[in-house]
């Protein structure tokens, strides 16, 4: 590989994980893990590491020119939950960091963009079940209208500049490594924590709350996936909806008692529950099928088995 792959919000929840990955496959030189703050001692230690402010463009031009960067993830965003609390600095830095990335690649100063969206991007009036590619959107949050406005922006850049930018509709995402950044799905993640801990887990969702989730391997290989196919297969330059599985906090909770028959949830729905009831149950990813292959691995079952493993 001639060039370098630079990823930004490398210390997060899938940034994390991505860069692993990325580094066993392409060699720990080639791939340079940003963050605006550190991360993880494996982290750290595991390659080249830059810290770099998303929203900074000079700063950005700098590390792309140095370390001749040719991709870039940009896993630097606010997480819904959080950007309720802080909507402007949720607007600012969710789409000033994607100006500045779009921008590197309409300058051909990078040769590829990786930028994630969310389910999200839908909203109250959209189906909720099998919610398909092109459907009424009208997203309620903060973080919903960031996402929804930077796949119109991907789509501009891409039809515009020729940019070659590619996007995923993430589901709620399910990992061990790293603690999730503030998003309406943590719950799915803090559950198996408190129930390897002993711990009753206090819920913020309401148990009959279903929305779409996907373990982080699964979510790591359509990110690669994606990255890797050839351009004219991509037909879809905003954001491709992308699935799983579905389930509720109930759910989720049954499949942790098969193995810790013990372990008990009381729910105490929060602001979140708002936020989640906005949310599509169930997503159709028929396109992500077609156009590139898709095919996820891991449904609720195998999920709760990974993580009690890697937790207990
Ligand atoms: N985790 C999920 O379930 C999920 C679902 C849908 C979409 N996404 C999207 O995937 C991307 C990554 O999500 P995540 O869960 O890893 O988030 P996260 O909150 O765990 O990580 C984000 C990282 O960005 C860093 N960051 C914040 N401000 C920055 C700045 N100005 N410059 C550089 N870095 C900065 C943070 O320090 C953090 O390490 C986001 O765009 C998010 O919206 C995530």
């Amino acid at each position: 590989m001639k060039h370098t792959i630079l990823i930004i919000g490398a210390c997060g929840q899938i940034g994390t994980e991505l860069t692993f990955n990325l580094r066993q496959k392409y060699g720990s030189d080639k791939v340079i893990a940003s963050d605006i703050r550190e991360g993880s001692e494996d982290l750290m230690h595991s390659g080249p590491f830059e810290i770099l402010d998303a929203t900074d463009y000079d700063a950005l031009e700098e590390v792309v020119a140095y370390y001749e960067v040719g991709e870039v993830y940009l896993m630097a965003a606010m997480l819904s939950a959080t950007a309720e609390k802080f909507p402007e600095r949720a607007w600012n830095l969710n789409m000033n960091s994607l100006f500045n990335v779009l921008n590197l690649g309409k300058e051909k100063k990078v040769e590829r963009i990786f930028w994630p969206s969310s389910i999200a991007v839908f909203g109250p009036n959209t189906p909720k079940d099998q919610t398909p590619q092109h459907t009424m959107m009208e997203p309620s949050t903060v973080y919903g209208i960031s996402k929804l406005s930077g796949e119109r922006w991907c789509e501009y850049y891409f039809k515009k500049f020729g940019v070659d930018v590619r996007s995923v509709r993430y589901p709620g995402l399910i990992s061990w490594k790293t603690m999730p950044g503030g998003g309406t799905t943590d719950y799915a993640v803090e559950i198996y924590h408190e129930a390897v801990a002993g711990n009753t887990f206090n819920c913020f969702l309401k148990g009959d709350t279903k929305l779409p989730m996907m373990y982080m391997e699964d979510a790591i290989r359509a990110t690669l996936e994606l990255m890797e196919a050839d351009a004219e297969k991509i037909r879809i330059r905003s954001s491709y909806n992308l699935a799983a599985m579905s389930f509720t906090p109930k759910e989720i909770a049954q499949s942790i008692q098969q193995r810790f028959p013990d372990f008990k949830v009381v729910y105490e729905p929060d602001y979140r529950q708002a936020i989640a009831d906005s949310w599509p149950n169930s997503i159709d990813d028929s396109l992500a099928r077609k156009d590139w292959g898709w095919t996820p691995e891991f449904d609720l079952e195998k999920t709760t088995g990974e993580m009690l493993a890697h937790l207990s």
